[in-house]
């Protein structure tokens, strides 16, 4: 049987075709715009995911059986904000993880509800990226649009929807919107009521490997796949990422070097930081796990690459950067273009480059890129140090991922072993994969994980470079309270 997984990103979308032992056949990769409108937004057309999905199903399955395929499943961006009317039209463009339009309902959400009352309603305390304040940025600055809505729904949920008439989500993505009680996987009604919204205008709930329906006639026969195609719900970019690494069960790690950035820790038991700085969310395999998310990763170097610098070579880029440079770096990259989500929770932080002499080349400037998210990313590590959850190793995934000194970085400055995987697809393989259990291929998505996700080698940490990385991790910690109450300044506020 074949299984389609979709990785529904932000810069483009990702379709991967995969057997019943996990063999990947093909993968195409088909982009569509961003949209910036203002500093700090970020949109996209629903439509336009729609029509790039169709397209890129139809090369997928070029020269393929295409009477094999049993199941489709997604891994979507989260938190995206998807709004159609009474007649299934998309009312306004998507809002995205990562707008920070919504700083004054965070700042309600957070002060007037209170962070005590959202944590216990829902595990998680409001962050601009997040859905609920959206709806109250809707709500309040295009009502006319507020009013038109009939359903709600997040970015690969609209996906689901156009393909099989489900109106539905996974307990993974729907954790991410601050309508949801993450420890009960069930919305939640006084969240609704908080926002103005009720029950009614959110889709049905399933586990993400569930089966939700099966594609609709007309599109099965455009595809040429069969009618009985098998929708499972899919979840959250990053939960299907964990389970494309095999990051499930208790206590595992993925890393992922996106667009955005996670450290996503696998856990049995549902758990909440004290200060909710990591979130607390339900995973793909039934069970939870907490996460950071750092807005802007891979798509620093990429900025730094494409904008700055001028180039599509990234690895010729990175060749200066030989093993002696290492933990030798005076200067310091704050990686806050889009503003940072964990653990500042800021719109207003800006991206930094501080510590430069006149004998600095431009690769040390690409090195403090990409030490700079390494150094982000282990903010997330060690406030899940400081509640005793101190995972010794990490898979890692993600464009980013791809660079075996960003390899080497992100194992030095964790200090932890970074596992890497003889197939690096992440959401859209995880996708897959949750298709082939809705379908009953396997068992469970632990199952499929351990008998198809393995490991190729293992980047040890060097307790030299270790120990130089400490201490820059320090400098780099005093950086962000420093530069804050400029970046309140230069945003103006
Ligand atoms: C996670 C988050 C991002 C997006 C990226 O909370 O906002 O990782 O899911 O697609």
């Amino acid at each position: 049987m074949l299984y389609i997984g979709i990785d529904l990103g932000t810069s483009a979308v990702k379709l991967l075709l995969m057997d019943s032992e996990g063999k990947i056949l093909k993968i195409v990769s088909k982009e569509y715009p961003l949209f910036f409108p203002n500093p700090g937004w970020s949109e996209q057309k629903p439509e336009d995911w729609y029509e790039k999905s169709i397209e890129g199903i139809g090369e997928l399955l070029e020269g393929q059986d295409k009477s094999k395929v049993a199941g489709i499943s997604f891994g979507g961006q989260m938190h995206g904000l998807v709004m159609l009317d009474a007649n299934d039209n998309v009312i306004r463009p998507a809002i995205l993880w990562n707008d920070g339009r919504t700083g004054e309902e965070t700042d309600y959400l957070n002060n007037v509800i209170g962070k005590e009352k959202l944590s216990q309603l829902t595990a998680n305390i409001a962050f601009p990226g997040f859905t609920a304040p959206k709806i109250l940025w809707v709500k309040k600055n295009e009502p006319d649009n507020f009013a038109k809505i009939a359903k709600i729904m997040l970015p690969k949920d609209y996906l689901a929807y156009k393909l099989s008439g489900s109106f539905c989500t996974d307990v993974s993505d729907a954790s991410g919107m601050l309508l949801f009680d993450v420890k009960n996987r069930k919305w939640s009604e006084e969240m609704c009521e908080i926002c103005g919204i009720t029950t009614s205008q959110l889709a049905k709930v399933y586990e993400s490997y569930e089966k939700v329906g099966t594609v609709k006639p007309e599109i099965a026969s455009k595809l040429g796949i069969p009618e009985s195609t098998i929708v499972a719900a899919g979840a959250g970019d990053n939960a299907a990422a964990a389970v494309g690494t095999g990051t499930v069960g208790d206590g595992a790690c993925n890393i992922s070097l996106g667009t955005s950035g996670t450290v996503f820790i696998s856990s049995k038991s549902f758990g909440v930081d004290k200060f909710n700085a990591l979130h607390s969310f339900d995973h793909a395999d039934g069970t939870y796990h907490l996460m950071g998310c750092m807005l802007s990763a891979a798509s620093c170097n990429k900025w730094w690459m494409d904008e700055i610098i001028g180039t599509k070579d990234y690895a010729k880029e990175q060749e200066p950067i030989t093993e002696d440079k290492l933990g030798e770096n005076h200067v310091f990259f704050l990686p806050y273009l889009m503003g940072e989500r964990s653990p500042h929770n800021n719109p207003n932080a800006r991206g930094t480059f501080i510590g430069m002499t006149m004998d600095n080349t431009r690769a040390d400037m690409t090195q403090a890129v990409l030490e700079g998210v390494a150094f982000g990313l282990r903010d997330s590590i060690e406030v899940a140090r400081s509640l005793g959850v101190a995972p010794e190793r990490t898979k890692i995934c993600g464009g980013g991922a791809k660079s075996p000194l960003w390899q080497k970085i992100i194992a030095n400055v964790m200090n932890m072993k970074v596992d890497i995987l003889e197939v690096e697809e992440g959401p859209s393989l995880g996708g897959a994969m949750l298709a082939a259990v809705a379908c009953g291929e396997y068992a469970s998505v632990e199952e499929i994980a351990s008998k198809i996700v393995k490991v190729k080698k293992t980047v040890e940490p060097d307790p030299e470079l270790v120990a130089k990385y400490e201490e820059k991790y320090r400098v780099f910690k005093e950086l962000y309270p420093a530069c804050k109450p400029l970046y309140d300044k230069i945003v103006g506020k």
